[in-house]
């Protein structure tokens, strides 16, 4: 039994930083994200009597020990409810760069899980499946549903849900790439340090309601300067909080403050844009529909800028073969 899944990554415009509970993965705030096109994890899983392990082969290289047990474990919580899954063989290939701020955990454990299910007697329904994304990667129940999304904290577990279809507001984003290395802390440690460390974490946590409840509101009524204001400032306080951990977080290079004040610069011209900046470097400038093309020339223009990177909004995870 083979199937594959396509998956693309969000990107959160109001931010999931830290977690209530490391143990279960359930994060400590809400958060609200689009769905990217263009940009797409394809995961191919294939469950085998005859293999003694789950195996992972990623990007065309066998993965790190480390990265095929966090995908066995994810396999594993699809076992505790069909215990006769045998090992699978993972094949799963990103289209753009692993682990570098552009959401590849998202995308990856999005595509994963709807290959799994696709390949169950009786698959998950969509919370189910959406609390097993979770527990892999806060993020990832975000990218099992395209357009606008929230993922929002309930009594001990999270619902996910589509705030708006991408067609009601085909926004248009600008990815300004200023590093392929892959980051030396990854978010689950860099969120986990500033929880025990920033003393701003907890003032981040209290204000996340209200940000959440601004972004729903300007999402539903399609106010672009309302978006782009909460936005950022749920971008810069969710840096301000790891900056402030100890030892401090630094995710941004000097180009990424470049590409932010320019981003600033053309709102400032009267062009309808704002940025975002998730853990690492590259810089998401997020424009109203048609707005973009001066965006990306300005960006390219900044020296440090290693591509320009262009994407509509997309469609949520989904089994494409067989
Ligand atoms: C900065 O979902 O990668 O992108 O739950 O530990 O896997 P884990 O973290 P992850 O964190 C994403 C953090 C972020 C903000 C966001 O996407 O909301």
């Amino acid at each position: 039994m083979e199937i594959t899944a396509v998956a693309h990554p969000n990107i959160a415009l109001v931010k999931y930083w830290g977690k209530a509970d490391v143990r279960r993965n359930l994060p400590a705030v809400g958060s609200i994200s689009v769905t990217l096109d263009r940009l797409t994890t394809t995961t191919t899983v294939r469950f085998d009597a005859d293999l003694d392990r789950d195996e992972l082969v990623l990007d065309g290289q066998p993965a790190t020990p480390e990265r095929t047990a966090r995908v066995s474990r994810c396999l594993d919580l699809f076992r505790h409810r069909a215990p006769d899954l045998p090992a699978a063989m993972v094949e799963s290939t990103n289209s753009f760069p692993t682990a570098a701020g552009l959401a590849s955990s998202a995308s990856g454990f999005a595509a994963l899980v709807t290959a799994v299910n696709g390949a169950l007697k009786s698959p998950l329904g969509v919370g189910e499946l959406a609390e097993i994304a979770r527990r892999c990667s806060g993020s990832s129940p975000r990218s099992l549903f395209g357009g606008f999304v929230e993922l929002a904290p309930e009594d001990g577990t999270t619902t996910v849900r589509p705030i708006l279809d991408r067609r009601d507001w085909p926004l248009e984003v600008v990815i300004a790439v200023t590093s392929r290395a892959a980051k030396k802390i990854g978010s689950t440690d860099g969120m986990e340090l500033s929880r025990t460390t920033s003393p701003f974490y907890d003032a981040w946590v209290e204000r996340s309601p209200g940000d959440l409840a601004t972004a729903r509101t300007a999402i539903e009524a399609r106010d672009f300067a309302a978006l782009g204001a909460v936005a950022e400032a749920s971008c810069l306080a969710m840096h301000a909080v790891a900056m402030a951990a100890r030892p401090g977080l630094v995710y941004w290079n000097g180009t990424t403050v470049e590409c932010l004040h320019r981003v600033r610069e053309l709102r400032g011209d009267g062009l309808p844009v704002f940025f975002t900046i998730d853990a690492g470097p590259q810089i998401k400038a997020i424009c109203e529909p048609g707005s973009s093309d001066p965006v990306a020339s300005a960006l390219a223009d900044i020296p440090g800028v290693a591509e320009i990177v262009r994407c509509g909004l997309g469609d949520g995870a989904r089994i494409v073969a067989p």
